[in-house]
């Protein structure tokens, strides 16, 4: 497993549409393998397969809702995802590996229903909402080559962003020190996809 370089604003192949995974193969794998380490590293909510220059429709994403201590056992990997259905709205904040200290509200749906592949090919479907609902909105769109900042409402403030911190970190203070590892991945779960 390798680290890889995650693309930043102004790459133009963030702005390209990717192409539908056919071989379910080591490559593949090593790609999944090595997004999954990037991801972790950065600490990001989900990462995209052109975020690393890899224009591919290929997708992580952190599932905050599957418990466990350990990120990488939060970790779905989706093959050629496909949203099937949405409902609701939420109108949060949202930020973007590629994008770093930027962050915007966007509005994206409350529900998300989602078919995808597994890394051997196997079909799968999934219902998620608010936060992971988000994730998947933004990496899909990655896979069309739509980036975020297209999307903004609004964009935060200095003092938003370091208000937004301050309650996370405040909110961390509350928690145990055995809650600690999971609290420390929730106080990012906002910032980056
Ligand atoms: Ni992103």
């Amino acid at each position: 497993m390798a680290i890889r370089n995650i693309l930043q604003d102004g790459d133009s192949t963030l702005l390209k549409t990717s192409r539908k995974v056919t071989d379910f193969d080591k490559r593949l794998h090593t790609l999944l393998d090595d997004m999954r380490e990037t991801l972790i590293d950065a600490n990001g909510l989900g990462l995209a397969a052109p975020q690393v220059g890899v224009l591919r429709r290929v997708v992580l994403i952190v599932d905050i809702n599957i418990e466990s201590d350990d990120m990488e056992e939060q970790i779905i990997e989706l093959i050629n995802p496909v949203i099937l259905e949405q409902s609701g709205e939420d109108s949060s904040s949202e930020g973007c590996l590629s994008f770093p200290g930027i962050y915007g509200i966007v509005t994206r749906p409350a529900t998300v229903k989602f078919s995808a592949q597994d890394r051997f090919g196997k079909d799968f479907e999934m219902v998620v909402e608010n936060i992971t609902a988000r994730a998947v909105c933004h990496e899909v769109d990655h896979l069309n080559g739509v980036i975020f900042k297209t999307l903004v409402e609004r964009y935060l403030t200095e003092e938003e962003i370091e208000e937004m911190f301050a309650s996370r970190e405040a909110n961390n203070e509350e928690e145990s020190v055995e809650e600690k590892t999971v609290e420390d991945k929730q106080v990012d779960e906002n910032q980056t996809s």
